[in-house]
């Protein structure tokens, strides 16, 4: 979004851009579980960007009231509402993104594991759908926990013969835009300026902050080191015990997917200077799925950066042999909830 906007200032104040002056309004964007509490926010910066023509509502319940409210924003995109699984497929149809924040979020005391359940079930049955309608499209996984259901969607694409491995994406924006936040409040730094890669996976210990690789180049003390990497691998929680009951993130959240859409609608536009961090299949890491900052293009994912993880600190270094054990067996769990069904 920040980008859109400042496209925007730039066209107005005249200056030029390697990319195009003039951002039309032309991709479909739908969103499944659009009536919740990250799904709402979310529609409303979704509507706001340039780069959407159409917006698709899909969620089980409460989505009509959320469409006709949007709908009266005087930005370009058209707002369409779907309900139910009868109109599940109607609202894929022509998609070039599908964003999924369906599902039941934590509640306090619960890890993002005790989803899985529930969730599990939820997006194998969406992602169904997405493969019978959409199968070329983006797919932004944003249900927890993300380290499995990834894993699940990759399987439910390959059962249908549709996966492409470079346009699945499990969103891990929010751990980098609060890696980027805590360290510009600790550090004194100004916020715009900061940035944090994330990598490994989205879950307690295996997300890992590489501080050492902050941009602009920042010292840490080891102390610094080990409060703001729990205090990042933690901030869910930390949200989730304020709303005592209530849910879990939700406004930053959608704050941070609509940021990966905006970056993903740029790079489907041609815009061939986007990075950002998600969770996808990787060859990095012996693991199959590992969270890294990737270049995206029109494709998907143009390549993975591997120069993150290269001359980590001692301290980075046994964080990622500790997360490996974890994430492994989350990715193995998604993988054979769906293939026990097959
Ligand atoms: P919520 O409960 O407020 O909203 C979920 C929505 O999904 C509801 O409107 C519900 O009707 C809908 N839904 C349920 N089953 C559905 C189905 N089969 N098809 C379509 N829609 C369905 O939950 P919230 O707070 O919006 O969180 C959603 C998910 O996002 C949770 O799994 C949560 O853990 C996850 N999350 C992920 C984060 C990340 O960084 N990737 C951060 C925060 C939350």
């Amino acid at each position: 979004l920040r980008s859109s906007f400042a496209l925007r200032a730039q066209k107005q104040q005249g200056r030029s851009s390697h990319y195009h002056l003039q951002p039309q309004a032309s991709f479909k964007v739908a969103i499944l579980g659009a009536a919740g509490g990250i799904g709402q926010p979310l529609a409303l910066l979704i509507k706001m960007s340039p780069l959407v023509s159409t917006l698709h509502l899909y969620d089980i319940a409460n989505v009509k009231g959320v469409a006709a409210d949007l709908s009266h924003c005087n930005t370009p995109s058209q707002v369409v509402d779907f309900t139910g699984t009868s109109e599940l497929a109607s609202s894929l149809k022509g998609v070039d993104v599908v964003v999924i924040p369906a599902g039941v979020p934590r509640k306090p005391g619960m890890t993002r594991d005790d989803l899985f359940n529930i969730n599990a079930n939820i997006v194998k049955s969406l992602v169904e759908a997405v493969a019978d309608n959409c199968p070329e499209a983006f797919i932004h996984m944003i249900s927890n926990p993300v380290n499995s259901t990834v894993p699940i969607a990759a399987e439910v694409l390959k059962q249908k013969g549709v996966y492409d491995p470079k346009k699945l994406f499990g969103v891990t924006t929010l751990d980098v835009v609060r890696a980027n936040t805590f360290v510009a409040q600790k550090k004194n730094l100004k916020l715009i300026d900061v940035d944090v890669p994330v990598v490994g996976g989205h879950a307690g210990i295996t997300i890992l902050p590489l501080l050492s690789k902050t941009r602009p180049s920042v010292s840490f003390t080891d102390e610094e080191i080990q409060e703001l990497t729990v205090r990042i691998q933690n901030a869910g929680t930390e949200v989730v015990e304020a709303k005592a009951g209530a849910g879990s993130a939700t406004l930053s959240m959608a704050y941070a997917a609509a940021r990966f859409v905006e970056s993903s609608l740029r790079a489907l536009d041609g815009d061939g200077d986007v990075y950002e961090c998600s969770y996808v299949q990787s060859d990095l890491t012996d693991l199959p799925f590992f969270a890294s900052r990737v270049k995206l293009s029109n494709k998907g994912v143009e390549a993975l950066i591997s120069s993150d993880l290269q001359g980590l600190t001692e301290y980075e270094q046994k964080a990622l042999d500790a997360l490996k054990p974890e994430l492994k067996a989350s990715i193995e769990k998604g993988v054979t909830f769906v293939q026990k069904q097959a």
